[in-house]
Order: structure tokens, then sequence, then C-alpha cells
């Protein structure tokens, strides 16, 4: 299964990706997290990519493009993978196609904008794996600590409601279109994001075997 997931900042990818790469065996694949990664690493992708993601803007496309082609072609790929928060223009999706990459899906998860802020403002993030939590919608087991490897939780910087407020703008503005690119390949599914995260877990499951 070659998977896209696509939706608003806080929709809920990076929550859906980590459960359904747990059922389906596949890799769940975040041009966010990796960039993080990279930025806190200090590699020179980092230094170039900060600015951007710290201000909510996108990285440059040839960035993205470079990233996804490396993480691709590596074996754990070779049986599907998820792809959270990518591509994220027109442009970063026609280059997945010209690398010859057949998607089998594209799951839209649609949030309303209101609901963003709310979801944005009680994320906890872990700093060494990137899981997904919420103070109020997915606590951690132990406070401020990763159910999974024990990191310890933070806030991302671009959380912040005027930063959240750009990423919506920039999402609206560059990444929505990708939904029709997507519906006129016959490739897109359209999943209402659940007040409960196992609700659209559920969603998504059953679309995915239709
Ligand atoms: P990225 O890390 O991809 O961020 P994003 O798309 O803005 O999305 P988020 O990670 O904020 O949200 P999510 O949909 O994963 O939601 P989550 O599951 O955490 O990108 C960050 C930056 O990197 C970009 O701004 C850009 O600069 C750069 N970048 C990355 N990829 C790029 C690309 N391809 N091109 C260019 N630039 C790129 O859920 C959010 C919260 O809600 C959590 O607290 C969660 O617990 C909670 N929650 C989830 N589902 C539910 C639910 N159903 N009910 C209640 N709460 C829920
Ligand atoms: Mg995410």
């Amino acid at each position: 299964m070659k998977l896209i997931l696509l939706g608003a900042p806080g929709a809920g990818k990076g929550t859906q990706a980590e459960i359904v790469c747990d059922k389906l065996k596949i890799p769940a694949i975040s041009t966010g997290n990796i960039i993080r990664a990279a930025v806190k690493e200090g590699t020179e992708m980092g230094a170039k990519a900060k600015s951007y993601i710290d201000s909510g803007a996108l990285v440059p496309d040839d960035v993205i493009i470079g990233i996804i082609k490396e993480r691709l072609a590596q074996p754990d790929c070779e049986n599907g993978f998820i792809l959270d928060g990518v591509p994220r223009t027109v442009a970063q999706a026609e280059a997945i196609e010209q690398m010859g990459v057949e998607i089998d899906k594209v799951v839209d998860i649609e949030v309303p904008d209101e609901a963003i802020l709310q979801r944005l403002s009680g994320r906890r993030v872990c700093s060494a794996c990137g899981a997904s939590y919420h103070t109020t919608f997915k606590p951690s087991h132990k406070p401020d600590l990763c159910d999974r490897c024990g990191g310890a939780l933070i806030v991302r910087k671009d959380d912040e409601p005027s930063t959240v407020r750009e990423r919506l703008k920039v999402y609206h503005d560059l990444t929505e279109p990708l939904i029709d690119f997507y519906r006129a390949r016959g490739k897109l599914v359209e999943v209402k994001g659940q007040s409960e995260i196992a609700e659209t877990t559920a969603l998504l499951l059953k679309a995915l075997e239709a």
C-alpha cells in the first residue's frame, strides 16, 4: 500500500500515520519530522530549512523532493509506505509521479479551521521520535514523557497561534489544490476528521479497504 495523507496542519495526519503504519507494517514518512530532526542535528539541510519551518512557510520544493527521493529509495519502503505531509504542492506531486512512484490512495482528512487551533494549542510532541500527543484528546501515560520511547514531550515552536494561522493560509493556497489533482486521477478518498482519534482511524481503514 502506497498511501498519501493529505490535510491541514493539525488535521491528524501524524496521529493516523502512527496508528496505520503499525497495522499495515509499513513505514510512515513525515517530511516535517525529517526536517525537525535535521534542524536538531544541525545538518546543512536543517540550517537551510529552519527559518521556513519556524515561520510556518513551506520549505522549497527542491529540498523536499531531494529528501523524499532519498527516503523512498531505502529498502523498508519496498512493500509500501505512508506519506505524511508530503506532497504539499502540485510541483512536489508531479515530482513524485516523475520518480515512477505509483500511489494507491490519497486520503484527505478534513477538519474545519476552527478545530485546528484547539488541537494545536494542546499538542505535545516527542523531542526524540516525533510522536504526537494532546493534553486532552491523547494524553501520554506518564506526564511529559513519550509512551513509545520515553523521550521528553515538548511544544512545537510552530504551534504558536500566529504561526498556525500562517500555516493554515499556506495550506489553503498551496496544498488544497492537491485535492483536485488526486481526484482527477481517481485516487482521492475523503475522510471527515472526527472528534475522536479512533473514529477517524476506523473511517480511514474502511476507506482503504474499498
Ligand atoms: P508538518 O510537521 O508536516 O506539520 P503540518 O502539516 O503543519 O501538520 P502537523 O504535524 O501540525 O499536523 P498533523 O496533521 O500531523 O496533526 P497531528 O496528528 O499532530 O510540517 C511542519 C513544517 O515543515 C511545515 O510548516 C513546513 O515548513 C515544513 N514541511 C514539511 N513537509 C513539507 C513539504 N512537503 N513541503 C514543504 N515544506 C514542508 O494532530 C494534531 C493534534 O491534534 C495532536 O495533538 C493530536 O493528538 C490531536 N488530534 C489528532 N486527531 C484528533 C482527533 N480526531 N480528535 C482530537 N484531537 C486530535
Ligand atoms: Mg504531523
